[in-house]
């Protein structure tokens, strides 16, 4: 089956200012190094990783909404048209965004009702009156209320603002979905709803999802697939619920080990340091600084990402019998 999207070798790098007097230059830095990945329809892709790992950055590749420094976007196996053309106002309208912060998303001055028409009023050619029942229709397809039409932003709770940003995301009937970090910054009571709102949509609506999220037990529970990122690149990708289940990466195995299981007590591993500076990326695996298996071998050459059981690993010694063990 042809992908919804495709992802091939995307690349975005950036110029960054380094160093200070005398001594400032400019210095690359490669939010995302050659990253791959597809999703079918219908389908959600978690995407994880800490902070500043090239989430977002792929996240707003994938849509078109910067330019790749190298590498290709493909939807339904055609290339991105070129930005501003019509082709391109339409396969907009069909890929959509969630941010995490729905207020910074939405316009303060105007009813959310309004806004919710808004991408019909743009996009579509429905007459006021039936752009209004459409968005009065998704609105309550969210969990919302008519009477919610007329107010405000600052009048409602974060967790229904969210929905609103959802709502208006779902008026033209989008087949992919980008949501970058959708609970992140709502309170903890009200992200359960939100992501089982995400699941119904995903059901009813047949979405397919790119799912951003730095907390793995709602990639776990949301993803069909999931890639695990590390400085701009993937270093494990593939079925949610084996790669869970049986992570492989040292990185991964990290990852998954922070996450609190109910009434299991589990070994965690505790990763040593921060995160390298992105413009002062280790050579050879970028991960072997903070790899409790790294060896010369690792600091030599990058891994590229091989098939290992039925997925993807990047890691020199994935098939290493130490590393097996520690399993
Ligand atoms: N416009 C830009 N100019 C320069 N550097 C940038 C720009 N946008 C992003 N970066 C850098 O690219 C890297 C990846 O950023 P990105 O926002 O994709 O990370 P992220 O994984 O989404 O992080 P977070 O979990 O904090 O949202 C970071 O080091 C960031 O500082
Ligand atoms: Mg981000």
């Amino acid at each position: 089956m042809t992908p919804l999207l495709e992802a091939i070798d995307l690349r975005r790098h950036y110029q960054v200012r380094v160093g200070r007097g005398p001594f400032a230059g400019k210095a690359p830095l490669r939010a995302v190094d050659g990253v791959s990945f597809a999703i079918q329809p219908g389908r959600t892709l978690g995407l994880v990783g800490e902070s500043g790992c090239g989430k977002s950055t792929t996240g707003k590749l994938a849509l078109g909404l910067i330019p790749p420094t190298g590498g290709t976007v493909r939807h339904a196996g055609q290339p991105m048209p070129p930005p501003g053309s019509a082709a391109w106002r339409a396969l907009r309208a069909r890929l959509q965004m969630v941010y995490q912060d729905p207020l910074g998303a939405l316009d303060r001055r105007l009813p959310v009702g309004r806004q919710v028409m808004e991408p019909l009023t743009i996009h579509g050619d429905a007459t006021p009156a039936e752009q209004r029942e459409r968005a009065l229709a998704t609105m309550e397809s969210v969990g919302l209320q008519r009477h919610q039409f007329d107010r405000f932003p600052h009048e409602l709770s974060g967790g229904q603002r969210q929905r609103v940003a959802l709502a208006r995301a779902l008026m033209t009937r989008p087949d992919l979905l980008v949501c970058d970090e959708p609970i992140s910054a709502l309170d903890v009571s009200i992200q359960a709803q939100v992501v089982n709102l995400l699941l119904d949509l995903q059901e009813s609506l047949g979405i397919a999802m790119l799912f951003i999220s730095h907390d793995l037990k709602v990639v776990r529970q949301v993803s069909h697939e999931v890639a695990v990122m590390y400085l701009g690149r993937i270093v494990e990708q593939g079925e949610a619920g084996a790669l869970f289940a049986a992570p492989r990466h040292p990185y991964t195995r990290a990852l998954v080990s922070a996450i609190p299981v109910p009434g299991v007590r589990r070994e965690r591993i505790i990763l040593a340091g921060d995160p390298p500076n992105p413009v002062d990326v280790p050579a050879g695996c970028a991960f072997h600084t903070r790899c409790p298996f790294g060896t010369a071998a690792c600091r030599a050459a990058v891994p590229s990402l091989r098939p290992l059981d039925g997925r993807l690993v990047a890691c020199h010694r994935v098939d290493d019998p130490a590393l097996r063990q520690a399993a």
